[in-house]
């Protein structure tokens, strides 16, 4: 067979793979971070034609380690500090390939029994975090913006019974949806894919804490209704990309059932922290939301892609999605669920597999406890942010998020810093603007990271900042 291996080969690759993921382990922690790019090999990757003939194992893994390895970014490094990117946990390689070599396409159970189980299962303790019954769904997404957009189309169908049919063509007053100034720009995305338009987006003001105004959240909505509009859903945040703020979502939730909104949790940073028992109660509110999204690709150290849409009521996603056609076979087994129901997609992988296969080999307890020590970390380098005379704190610090700016230089040159810092190999942090104001945001989402790494920034900032 043309595209089969040889027993040889098979072998030869098992080898070649085994040994690549050991000698990359092991080299993370020497990797130049964000690395100095081979443009030469970057164009010969780009422009050499695909051979006529295969170039055979060898050759494979020789250019996957020689050319692709060292262009690429060493997410996994422990001082990978920058946006909500964390490595991936170290059983996902092996999984990973697991999946590929049994290629379940996870549309409709048929093609995909112990899929169709194991996603319901990673959906059904997801869900139990939150507390949600057995009513409650979800499935598995491509990351926390694809969740939103898919929560906001359910949110659109459960709010107008006709949407399936006239879509927004019914002629009708503007639907408006309300989220915080401080929201990930996915909600705003959202909307503008959906056809709401993002004119159509209120952008509800923050206090100091950067979390929404929940009073002035009420005011737009009730201006909004007497003006003839068409309020229908709430994008709060648990855990704002740039702070990790909270939003109130209990009072939230209040003013939603007031006027019959939908509450949209966009918890792809935050909603995991709910693991931790220290922020399990600053969480607890999220019960009252119809959906959540979360993403196993942030704190559960999932590899990229995975994503989740939960929902209260999982009847509304099959509202949303479900359509009938005569070549797909419907199942009525109740054990299985076919998730081309409950979301755009219909062909789809089984990346529910990656986070339950480490989830399993790990333990809850691991996950716990990599989250807590995140926690602390981000905590502790606020406190040297604080106790330092040249830096500051541009915001209280809820989750794992550390905005600071240096005192000691123009607020346009924190830019440089990131790029010194990154040069140096010191740290890939993040850019941020608040109120206005530019800093650098560390988020530490990596369960490698340790006190010492953190020091060494902390010294290396401390020490730019001096010379000013
Ligand atoms: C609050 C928030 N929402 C949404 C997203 C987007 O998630 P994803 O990159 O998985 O699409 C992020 C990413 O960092 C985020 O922090």
């Amino acid at each position: 067979m043309p595209l089969d291996l040889t027993e040889q080969e098979r072998a030869d690759a098992g080898r070649e793979l085994v040994a690549l993921l050991d000698s990359y382990e092991r080299s993370i922690p020497a990797r130049p971070i964000v690395p100095v790019l081979d443009r030469e090999v970057l164009r010969g990757l780009r422009e050499d034609p695909f051979p006529e003939r295969g170039l055979g194992v060898a050759r494979l893994f020789r250019d996957i380690r020689d050319k692709v390895l060292p262009n690429s970014t060493t997410v996994a490094h422990p001082r990978n500090l920058a946006y909500v990117l964390g490595p991936p946990n170290g059983i996902a390689p092996y999984t990973e390939a697991i999946a590929a070599a049994i290629n379940q396409n996870c549309n409709f159970s048929q093609l995909s029994p112990a899929a169709s189980v194991i996603e319901q299962s990673v959906v059904r303790w997801l869900t139990g975090l939150f507390e949600w019954g057995d009513g409650s769904g979800g499935i598995i997404t491509d990351g926390g913006s694809m969740a939103t957009l898919n929560a906001l189309t359910t949110a659109l169908h459960e709010h107008c019974p006709d949407f399936r049919a006239t879509g927004l063509q019914a002629g009708r007053a503007p639907l408006v949806l309300y989220t915080s100034q401080e929201a990930h720009r996915s909600v705003q995305k959202a909307a503008a894919i959906l056809g709401l338009g993002v004119d159509n987006v209120r952008s509800v003001p923050t206090g100091a804490d950067f979390r929404l105004r929940a009073d002035v959240l009420r005011q737009a909505v009730e201006a909004d209704r007497a003006a003839g509009l068409r309020p229908f859903c709430v994008v709060a945040t648990s855990g704002t990309v740039a702070t990790g703020a909270i939003d109130p979502i209990g009072e939230i939730a209040d003013i939603c059932a007031d006027h019959g909104l939908w509450l949209h949790i966009d918890g792809a940073y935050g909603g995991l922290f709910v693991l931790s028992e220290r922020l399990r109660g600053s969480l607890a509110a999220c019960t009252r939301a119809d959906s959540i999204s979360v993403d196993p690709h942030k704190l559960l150290f999932a590899p990229l892609e995975a994503g989740c849409l939960l929902v209260r009521d999982r009847r509304k996603l099959a509202d949303a999605y479900s359509f009938s056609s005569s070549y797909l076979p419907g199942g009525d087994d109740s054990l299985l669920v076919d998730y081309m129901d409950y979301g755009p997609q219909l062909s789809r992988g089984f990346k529910a597999f990656k986070v339950w296969s480490a989830v399993r080999a790990f333990g809850v307890s691991a996950f716990r406890s990599a989250i807590d020590d995140n926690l602390d970390l981000a905590r502790y380098f606020a406190e040297r942010v604080s106790a330092s005379p040249v830096m500051e704190l541009m915001a209280p610090v809820t989750l794992t998020a550390v905005c600071l700016r240096i005192t000691t230089i123009a607020e346009s040159a924190h830019d440089s810093v990131l790029r010194q810092l990154n040069a140096d190999g010191t740290a890939l942090l993040g850019p941020v603007r608040l109120n206005g104001r530019d800093g650098i945001r560390a988020c530490v989402t990596n369960y490698r990271t340790t006190k010492a790494d953190i020091d060494l920034v902390a010294d290396r900032l401390a020490g730019i900042a001096a010379e000013g």
